[in-house]
């Protein structure tokens, strides 16, 4: 089957194409034909972090053009490859909602369809003009590509942003009558997390899934989230702790302001940290806390970490460059120490057999050796996102819609709604 991801739900406008085989977990084989992201880093690095309605303004210029640039790269454009070629328009369904079809200029069949794509979606097209112009001007002109399924992430993020792909989404499979999968951003990241590369020749790579051995752990670490997730079987999940005020990706950011480094922080942070690491300096003994290391629970809390940064700098007369990257370095220890105190004392708490590590900040370098040393010495599966799977993406959003498809495991109605706070622990 062929299945399109959508997902807007941050600063990532990002859409992916995938061909699947295979009609369960253990079989499934996942190829890319197009996995485009496009990023609104630069935008909103004057403040310092996601400005919800400009990701939102910025996502509805984005999708048409990058929808249109994916359906390209999968051979599904003007110069379709011969095996995407289909019969059915499969614009026919609507049409039999608009009366007299046959005594309407092509202008007024335009209005017609736009109007009751949108009335039949619920939307408002005075909220993304933009994106309505353009989805009216290119979408039915085109031919309607061969794709079985749209799964675009409903949640958790930011619901302006996340309206976009959704309303994208919903109009795209209404004009084309495709079925449409919400899924669950988090989610995404786990499925992200056990995508195993095989490659059997140049040009045939293609994506198994890991066998989790249950019960499983997933730590998932981003700008909005920091969680630790027991799974004991596909689907269900039970959250045993999360933070309880920012993030861990969003401490990273904020440390970094403060230190007077670009958006985002997490990899300026980790840069500076690993060069002061290698210099072999002793430095000033700078000493961070280690937030909540030894609470009985599995909670984390970063913002006092933060705010031991913002004292300590405004203590100091000057930051030179030399004390920017030792305070990195221990800011960076310091969370990495606390996450992978929390994850041993779960996994050995819970007995678990796998963990499971996705989100933004899997993509640190200290926070990839420390699990692979962890997972060595508690003789533990370790399944975490390649780095370049690990921020954002439309491939996990695909990947999650797949695996529910074939899992029959499907959730929500085609009338869901943007959800910020969705949980996977329902
Ligand atoms: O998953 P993601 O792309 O977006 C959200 O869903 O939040 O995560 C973005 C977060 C940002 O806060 C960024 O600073 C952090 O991931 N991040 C990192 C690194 N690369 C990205 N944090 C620490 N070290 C990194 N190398
Ligand atoms: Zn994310």
């Amino acid at each position: 089957m062929i299945i399109l991801g959508i997902e807007t739900s941050c600063d990532e406008t990002a859409i992916c194409i995938l061909e699947t085989t295979g009609d369960k977990p253990e079989n499934v084989k996942l190829k890319i034909l197009s996995n485009q992201v496009l990023s609104q880093i630069a935008l909103h690095r004057p403040f310092g972090g996601v400005f919800p309605m400009l990701a939102k303004r910025e996502h509805n210029k984005a999708l048409v053009p990058l929808f249109l640039k994916c359906l390209e790269e999968a051979g599904m454009g003007a110069g379709r490859d011969s095996r995407f070629k289909i019969q059915d328009s499969g614009n026919r369904n609507l049409e039999t909602n608009i009366h007299n079809t046959e005594t309407l200029t092509d202008q007024e069949m335009t209005h017609e369809i736009y109007s009751s794509v949108l009335q039949n979606t619920e939307i408002d097209k005075n909220r993304e003009p933009e994106m309505w112009r353009d989805f009216f001007e290119k979408i039915p002109a085109l031919e309607k590509p061969p794709i079985d399924l749209i799964s675009v992430t409903a949640g958790p993020g930011l619901e302006p942003a996340l309206w976009t792909g959704i309303n994208f989404a919903k109009a795209l499979a209404e004009f084309w009558q495709i079925p449409l999968l919400p899924v669950n951003h988090m989610e995404g990241h786990i499925f992200a997390s056990l995508l195993n590369p095989k490659i059997e020749n140049e040009d045939t790579k293609y994506y198994t899934l890991h066998a989790i051995h249950y019960p499983a752990l997933a730590l998932l670490v981003s700008g909005g989230h920091t969680e630790l997730i027991l799974t004991n079987k596909m689907f269900d999940y039970k959250l045993i702790g999360a933070t309880r005020d920012d993030a861990v990706g969003e401490a990273f950011d904020k440390v970094a302001r403060v230190l007077g480094l670009p958006y985002p922080g997490g990899p300026e942070i980790s840069k500076l940290a690993k060069e002061w690491r290698q210099s072999k300096k002793t430095g000033t003994g700078i000493k961070l806390p280690r937030p909540m290391i030894n609470s009985p629970d599995f909670d984390f809390s970063f913002s006092g970490l933060k705010t031991s940064v913002l004292y300590l700098v405004k203590k100091l007369p000057e930051i030179t460059a030399d004390i920017r990257a030792e305070i990195c370095c221990e800011f960076e220890n310091a969370i990495i120490e606390t996450l992978i105190t929390k994850v041993r004392r779960a996994v050995n708490e819970y007995g678990a057999e796998t963990l499971i590590v996705g989100g933004g900040v899997a993509s640190n370098n200290l926070l990839r050796v420390s699990l692979i040393n962890l997972a060595d010495e508690l003789k533990i599966d370790l399944h975490i996102s390649e780095i370049s799977h690990s921020t954002d993406n439309a491939l996990m959003i695909a990947t999650a819609g797949v695996m529910r498809h074939i899992s029959g495991n499907l959730a929500g109605d085609s009338n869901f709604r943007a959800n910020g706070t969705l949980s996977l622990d329902a």
